[in-house]
Parts: C-alpha cells; sequence; structure tokens
C-alpha cells in the first residue's frame, strides 16, 4: 500500500454509521471525526435534546434509544437502515458510570498508604457489600445488554451482506477491574469477552468486531469527580492528563475504516499508559 492509499484507507466515504450514546462525550466526538471522514451517522440515545442537536449539526439523524431495551435497539437500529438503505459500521457505546463517592474515595487512599505507614489504620471501604440488586442489574443492563442488543441487530444485517464493523466500547476498567467499582469492571470485562466470542463466529463472513478500552477521559461523565479524585486519578496516568474525547474517537473511526481491515476480535486500548 503507497503513502496515498494508506491515507485513503481512513476514508469512511459512503458508510452508515450508528452510535449508540452518540449525544455526548466519546460518542458525540465520534460521530463528528467519522462525518468529517465521509460518513453519515445516525445518533441513539436516551438524551434526544443533545442528540437531536448534534444530528442537525452533523446533517445525521438522531433516534430516540434505551440501550437497555431490546426493542427500542431494533427500531434504532432499523430506521438507520431505513433512513440510509444500509448500515456499516455500529458503535456500541452508551454508558453510564458509578456515582463518586470522595468519602469512600479518601478511605480508598487511606488504605493504600496504611500498607507503607503502619500508624495509618485501614478501614474496610465495604463496597461490595453495599451493592444493591438495582445498582448491579442497571450498569450490567446499561452496558453488556446495550452491546449484547447492538451486536445481535446489527449482525442480523451485516452477516448477510458479509460486511460490516462493529466497536463495542469497553473500558480500561474491563482489563484491570477496580475496587472501587465491580459492578462497571465485570460489565465492562463481560463486553471484551463478548466482543472475542463474537467475532470468532462471524470473521469469516466479511464482519470484523473489536472492543475499544479508554482510560479516563474527560467527558460529562466524570464530571462530578472532585478535584481531589481527578488528581488522583491523574498520578495514575504515565502521561499525567486524562485523554480527550478526539484521542478515544480517533481509535474507534480507524476500527470503522479499511485502515483496520485486518483487526478483529481485538481489543485496543488508548489510555495514556495507566499504570493502576
Ligand atoms: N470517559 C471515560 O473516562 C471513559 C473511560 C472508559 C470507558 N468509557 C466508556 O465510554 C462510553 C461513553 O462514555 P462517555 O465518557 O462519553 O460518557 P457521556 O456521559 O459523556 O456519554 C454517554 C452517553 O450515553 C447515553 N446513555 C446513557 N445511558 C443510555 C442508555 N440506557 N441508552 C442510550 N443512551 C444512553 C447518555 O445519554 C450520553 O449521551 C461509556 O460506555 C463509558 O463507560 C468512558
Amino acid at each position: 500500500m503507497g503513502a496515498t492509499d494508506a491515507f485513503a484507507a481512513f476514508d469512511l466515504g459512503g458508510k452508515y454509521a450508528l452510535i449508540t450514546g452518540g449525544a455526548s462525550g466519546l460518542g458525540a466526538a465520534t460521530a463528528e471525526l467519522m462525518t468529517n471522514r465521509g460518513a453519515r451517522v445516525a445518533i441513539a440515545d436516551i438524551n434526544m435534546d443533545a442528540a437531536s442537536d448534534i444530528a442537525r449539526r452533523l446533517d445525521g439523524v438522531a433516534v430516540p434509544c434505551d440501550v437497555t431495551d431490546s426493542a427500542q435497539v431494533r427500531i434504532a437500529v432499523q430506521t438507520t437502515i431505513d433512513t440510509y438503505g444500509a448500515l456499516d459500521v455500529m458503535v456500541n457505546n452508551a454508558g453510564i458510570a458509578p456515582p463518586p463517592d470522595n468519602d469512600r474515595f479518601q478511605r480508598m487512599i487511606n488504605n493504600q498508604m496504611s500498607r507503607l505507614d503502619p500508624s495509618i489504620t485501614a478501614e474496610p471501604l465495604d463496597i461490595l457489600v453495599n451493592l444493591s440488586d438495582g445498582v448491579w442489574d442497571r450498569m450490567i443492563r446499561t452496558h453488556l445488554y446495550g452491546v449484547f442488543y447492538g451486536t445481535r441487530e446489527a449482525l442480523a444485517h451485516m452477516t448477510p451482506r458479509r460486511a460490516g464493523s462493529i466497536i463495542n466500547i469497553s473500558s480500561i476498567l474491563g482489563m484491570r477491574p477496580s475496587a472501587s467499582a465491580p459492578h462497571y469492571s465485570v460489565a465492562k470485562a463481560a463486553i471484551i469477552a463478548l466482543t472475542k466470542a463474537t467475532s470468532a463466529e462471524v470473521s469469516q463472513f466479511g464482519v470484523r468486531i473489536n472492543a475499544v478500552c479508554p482510560g479516563y477521559t474527560d467527558t460529562p461523565l466524570l464530571s462530578h469527580y472532585s478535584e481531589m479524585m481527578r488528581s488522583v486519578i491523574v498520578s495514575q496516568i504515565g502521561m499525567g492528563r486524562m485523554g480527550v474525547s478526539d484521542e478515544i474517537a480517533q481509535v474507534i473511526a480507524f476500527l470503522a475504516s479499511p485502515a483496520a481491515s485486518y483487526c478483529t476480535g481485538e481489543v485496543f486500548s488508548a489510555s495514556g499508559g495507566y499504570l493502576s
């Protein structure tokens, strides 16, 4: 492949993409980057005001969709196909985060310090024992069920066409589970397993499926974190800063493009060198 061809391989002209959770953060940055590279996008989100604003700006389409509801995901995929005539790229990105808990975060730091300084007393965090059925269920439903529903609906269209790229947004915590968020870590690790299992089934039929594991990225998802929490997080990142949405969108857009033609069942992380 020559240098000019190499750049052409990143082009998304003539591609139609559906991005769940595309109304904010990483999803919105991905919608914008893919549009700039020639794709037409559908933004599926529970926040229709924001989704409509972005769709209007990008000349795309906004689709109301709660990814925890399989019927709504089916309708979102069908609407995209009805609008554009095809679905080439599915980005399963919609997500939520556990609410920040400053007090518990302080105790986690304290417990780590107690390993170095015997005068500091460690205290149990009681994270898992305090996780309710409802909170656990919502986390798993949003992330794992959302990706399952999105992948299932996209594949029903892509496999018969022998073409398509599905990108599932996991997390660095799916690779390195965190004591502070066991439900989130489990959901994101399961997304990696689902990505690999499904890729093994369909890669023979022209559909590529990959997972992206962002590190801490400055989006509205983290907007409630205190300065103290942000400082501690940044101290665990080799590059000494959080990522910005476009840095993750670049990885997602690459996986959507012909440049990633030999990538499937893979896990791509972009974390600035997360050290934890
Ligand atoms: N920001 C980070 O540091 C980070 C790190 C690793 C992974 N991630 C993952 O990246 C993805 C995007 O996160 P973000 O940081 O852009 O967050 P964000 O809060 O900025 O955007 C998330 C979007 O998902 C939508 N959403 C939430 N629940 C939904 C549902 N049930 N159905 C449809 N849409 C729903 C929200 O309305 C919002 O538009 C998530 O899966 C998140 O877990 C983020």
